[in-house]
């Protein structure tokens, strides 16, 4: 036991006698390489097997992002009060379109939805949490309502809209979407999707006609 130690760890002097005489010892050189270039080496290979792993894992699943278009746009109340603000419900359905054969989607709670007429927000709402197997078409019921104060200039220009049969309109949606693979939620990414339309009119008679739709869409990782 005590042999052991003294063998394991030499008498200080003798340790340090070296130094003294070799300024820069080459063993502890070559050793500092060696371990660099075994780092660089532990690296690449790690990187290397990532990638062929995030590859095959590509290649396996074949990932597509959703389609979503709006379907329909209905009023349920829009009334403009004295003061010009405008009290406002709409009910916009969407249809989510996954077409993943093993990808499914949990939309999170914590979204939310808004609807702006010229960069101005008219109402505000959220999606309903739920999850989309994979291979699935569901159509979203977004409620969305509020009462904004929109000024005389903007509501003239509304009105000039309306009587023109052509309201320019934007809905916004950000969702937390998690990635699921054969059942297993991976991870988390936040959708920000804007759909741009133009809708003939605003009456609550349940017959407006979307004129166009444009989306734009950025998945935040
Ligand atoms: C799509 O998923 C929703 C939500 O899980 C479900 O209610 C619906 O029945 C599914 N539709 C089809 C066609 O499988
Ligand atoms: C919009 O709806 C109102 C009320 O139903 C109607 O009087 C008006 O003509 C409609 N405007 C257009 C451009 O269709
Ligand atoms: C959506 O529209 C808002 C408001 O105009 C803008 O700030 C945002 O960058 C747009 N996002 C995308 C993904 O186009």
């Amino acid at each position: 036991m005590l042999q052991d130690n003294q063998n394991l760890v030499p008498p200080p002097q003798r340790r340090n006698l070296p130094r003294y005489h070799q300024p820069q010892s080459k063993s502890s050189g070559n050793c500092c390489i060696k371990c660099i270039c075994c780092c660089y080496c532990c690296l690449f290979f790690f990187i290397f097997f990532v990638t062929i792993f995030a590859y095959i894992l590509y290649a396996l699943y074949k990932p597509q992002v959703p389609n979503y278009y709006v379907k329909k746009f209905e009023v349920t109340s829009f009334d403009v009060l004295s003061d010009f603000s405008i009290n406002a419900e709409f009910l916009v359905t969407v249809e989510a379109e996954n077409r993943n054969e093993r990808i499914g989607f949990i939309y999170g709670k914590d979204s939310a939805a808004s609807i702006l007429y010229r960069d101005k927000t008219l109402c505000a709402g959220k999606l309903p949490a739920f999850e989309q197997p994979e291979k699935n078409v569901t159509m979203i019921k977004v409620v969305l309502k509020g009462k904004r104060e929109f000024g005389p200039g903007l509501l003239e220009k509304l009105t000039a809209d309306i009587k023109a049969g052509k309201v320019p309109l934007l809905v916004a949606v950000k969702a937390p979407i998690t990635i699921v693979i054969e059942k297993w939620p991976l991870r988390q990414v936040l959708v920000k999707l804007n759909c741009s339309l133009v809708v003939d009119n605003l009456t609550t008679d349940n017959k407006i006609k979307i004129l166009s739709t444009k989306y734009d869409y950025q998945i935040m990782f």
